[in-house]
């Protein structure tokens, strides 16, 4: 048997997901590593883990697991629905923000569909409009490396059926200012759905960020992704939703698996949204670890940006695969971004206090090697 007889024609598009460093678990990294400390600071997980009323709630849970779950959530999407102030019919449960992305690309894709992608941004995107066939369109960034909405709007053809994007973006961290994304939200043609990922949106403040929450509720075009993996820090518990028009959410829900999120992942994330505190000590200690990796790149004269999120975006201005590799060497684990033409950049997860400072120290004796 030929198995690429056999496959979508989409196949050579397709990469698997390899585990390597640096997307090993902890566990797995010290064995490859052989060191007793690592610090992952490449996947932009939440040091705190999750609110113990989400541990205690996905414990009590287990003593059902031989039942099926609610398979649309029920619960979940209504508890989102109060704190968002939208309707139960406009939110829709995923298996992670991944998951979503994927269900989004499979409801409105057709081979030859154009789907416009900023160029640095995260890159499940991408892997969606090839799995179904659809043509990328990469868009450039702006010089600053925000994301260069006008250039998105010349980009626009008929054959146009999704816009991704990342707002605060990975992995640079930054927003696109309120401002600027009503009006291009204002200008996007009837044809064309605007997929905006808000993986990060709990850590975004300041008044440079509008959530497209917003956006949804004046009926524009957009569907909002967010996750529990983020802040809530359940990633590993694999749940995320959707917000948008009922037309748009009611078309997804006909490519959704019907158990795609598991029992004990809604009641992890039904606790979560009930725990403020556990969201704003997160909130605390990721602020603390960016202002220490800020200073850090201050004093080393690297220029890095502003992040709204739980990592920072450096431009170290050396070979980040060699700064990488001696990092990984004393068991502390970033992220190079090569693959998007940024040879010198490192994004770094933000972590407790003490990983920060081990990061601190490592990178001083790494430059000075
Ligand atoms: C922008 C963005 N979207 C989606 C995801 C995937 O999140 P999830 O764990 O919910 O699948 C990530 C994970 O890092 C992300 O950074």
């Amino acid at each position: 048997m030929k198995v690429e007889n056999l496959v979508r024609k989409v196949y050579p598009n397709l990469t698997p997901y390899i585990s390597q460093l640096p997307d090993l678990p902890v566990d797995e990294l010290k064995q490859v590593l052989g060191t007793d400390k690592v610090y992952k600071l490449s996947f932009n997980e939440n040091p705190l883990g999750p609110s113990r009323r989400a541990i205690e709630a996905m414990q009590k849970s287990l003593s059902q697991l031989n039942l099926y779950p609610c398979s649309s959530g029920k619960a979940v999407i209504q508890r989102i629905a109060e704190k968002e102030g939208v309707h139960p019919r406009s939110i829709i449960l995923s298996n992670g923000a991944d998951d979503m992305i994927l269900l989004t690309a499979q409801t409105f894709l057709e081979p030859d569909d154009e789907v416009i992608i900023p160029k640095v941004t995260f890159v499940q995107y991408l892997a969606a409009a090839h799995l179904m066939g659809a043509r990328p369109v990469i868009s450039p960034m702006k010089e600053d490396l925000g994301i260069d909405l006008a250039g998105i709007l010349e980009r626009i053809t008929p054959k146009t059926k999704l816009i991704f994007l990342c707002n605060p973006n990975n992995p640079t961290g930054t927003v696109i200012p309120s401002g600027e994304l009503e009006a291009f939200l204002n200008a996007i043609p009837g044809h064309v759905l605007v997929v905006i990922d808000e993986a990060y949106h709990e850590y975004a403040d300041g008044e440079e960020y509008v959530s497209s929450v917003e956006f949804v509720k004046q009926k524009k075009n957009v569907f909002v992704i967010r996750t529990f993996s983020k802040v809530y820090s359940l990633a590993a518990a694999r749940i995320g939703y959707g917000i948008g028009q009922t037309e748009v959410v009611d078309a997804i829900s006909r490519v959704r698996p019907p158990f795609n999120v598991n029992g004990v992942a809604q009641a992890g994330a039904l606790a979560s949204l009930d725990d403020s505190e556990h969201v704003a000590e997160s909130k605390r200690v990721n602020n603390v670890g960016k202002q220490l990796l800020y200073d850090l790149f201050e004093e080393l004269g690297m220029p890095y940006l502003r992040s709204f999120t739980n990592f920072v975006y450096v431009d170290t201005g050396k070979d980040s695969q060699v700064l990488f590799e001696r990092l990984a060497k004393q068991g502390i684990i970033v992220r190079t971004l090569t693959g998007y033409g940024l040879p010198t950049s490192l994004r770094v997860s933000i972590g407790h206090q003490e990983e920060m400072e081990a990061f601190r120290l490592a990178f001083q004796q790494v430059l000075r090697a």
